[in-house]
């Protein structure tokens, strides 16, 4: 089989020359353990900090060699577990691989492998809607955020796995919900999903284009970016506004120790002047509520679930860079690496 290893620690973003394939013997499901065949790799930003030198958060550090880490969806081949059969479908942590074998009763904090059910949603929406970025963007719109109806609410990042997921749920409030993204054809994808109204990042006009997207100011920003997007948009928040603190992409290449400019002094001044309320969250805390009111909003046709999907392990490498490189895919980046034996995706 096939894995993806950290060949180099990433110095700025990612590129794909710091990843090598390599070919290795096929694991073997021990005693109390299962064989998992690996259908989708989720390339998600956070594992960035793993691939970092020095680790400056509590993530997982990648020593050089090591096989990359990070969620898939995958299907049991062979089990030696009694809660596991042969074609169930599962969401898992075994990273860059195309097979792994693993003890469910030996799991790491996030526990055993989820069982997925595939007659409700396709079973990659376990790397999206009804996984991760599905539960940040609920604690960040429901229980950090607090949005009520007739609120406005900003997001940056909104065309990506979390951006667009929450951007419907503001809908499903009752928000009017304003979205931030690079290129006309991002933008017109927001609107498609149904934002209200959008503002290209890139463009030369950004911030004029924000002002008009939300001419009254916004009452909570959804904040995946930091850097120059985040210093446009808190000028135009209104006073007392929410901001939930989900994600700094725009700094994961530059290192969180870059040598400035300092532009912190602002910051600190826009948060005293407007009274902003920061909340910065980390980890999938809404939990089991989070997924079933996504899930019950996609059965009622209120929330679609936009991904992705480049072919092949190999394609690895090449997509996880272009997360931090820039890209064309709306919504949750998927690589599909293999095809189910059994019935169950
Ligand atoms: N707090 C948590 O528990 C938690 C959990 C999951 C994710 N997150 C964070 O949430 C954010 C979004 O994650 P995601 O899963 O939605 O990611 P994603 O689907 O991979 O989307 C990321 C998007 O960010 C935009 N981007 C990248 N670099 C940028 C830059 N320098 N300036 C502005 N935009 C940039 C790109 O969109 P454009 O093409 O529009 O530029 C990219 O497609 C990330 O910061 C991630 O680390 C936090």
């Amino acid at each position: 089989m096939k894995r993806v290893v950290l060949a180099a620690y990433a110095r700025g973003n990612p590129k794909p020359g710091d990843f090598r394939i390599e070919q290795v013997a096929l694991p073997e499901a021990g005693e109390g353990e299962i064989l998992l065949k690996t259908l989708y790799i989720a390339v998600d930003p956070l594992l960035r900090f793993s691939v970092d030198e020095t680790v400056l958060t509590g993530a997982g550090r990648m020593e050089l060699g090591m096989p990359m880490v990070g969620p898939v969806v995958a299907e049991v081949v062979a089990s030696n577990h009694p809660a596991y059969a042969p074609a169930d479908v599962v969401e898992a942590r075994t990273g860059w691989q195309e097979y792994a074998a693993l003890a469910p009763d030996r799991s790491d904090y996030r526990g055993p492998p989820r069982k997925l059910d595939p007659a409700l949603a396709p079973v990659s929406t376990a790397l999206g809607a009804l996984g991760g970025p599905g539960q940040t963007a609920y604690e960040g719109i429901v229980n950090v955020g607090r949005v009520k109806a007739g609120e406005t609410v900003v997001i940056s990042a909104a065309a990506g796995a979390v951006g667009s997921i929450a951007g419907q749920i503001v809908k499903v409030l009752g928000g009017r919900a304003v979205g931030i993204a690079g290129g006309a054809a991002k933008c017109a994808a927001l609107l498609d999903l149904g934002f209200d109204a959008v503002a290209d990042y890139k463009a030369p006009d950004f911030a004029a284009q924000l002002q008009t997207a939300m001419p009254e100011g916004a009452d909570v920003y959804l904040d995946n970016v930091g850097g120059d997007v985040t210093m446009t948009v808190l000028p135009l928040l209104k006073r007392g506004a929410r901001m939930p603190m989900c994600g700094f992409i725009a700094y994961y290449g530059v290192g969180m120790e870059g040598p400035g400019p300092d532009r912190l002094p602002g910051f600190y001044r826009l948060i005293m002047n407007k009274g902003l309320e920061i909340r910065g969250f980390a980890g999938m805390l809404a939990g089991r509520k989070g997924l079933e009111d996504i899930a019950g909003w996609m059965k009622a046709g209120r929330i679609r679930f936009p991904e992705s999907i480049v072919e092949g392990i190999e394609a690895v490498p090449a997509a996880f860079s272009s997360v931090f490189s820039g890209h064309d895919h709306v919504g949750k980046l998927l690589v599909r690496v293999g095809a189910p034996a059994g019935p169950g995706a």
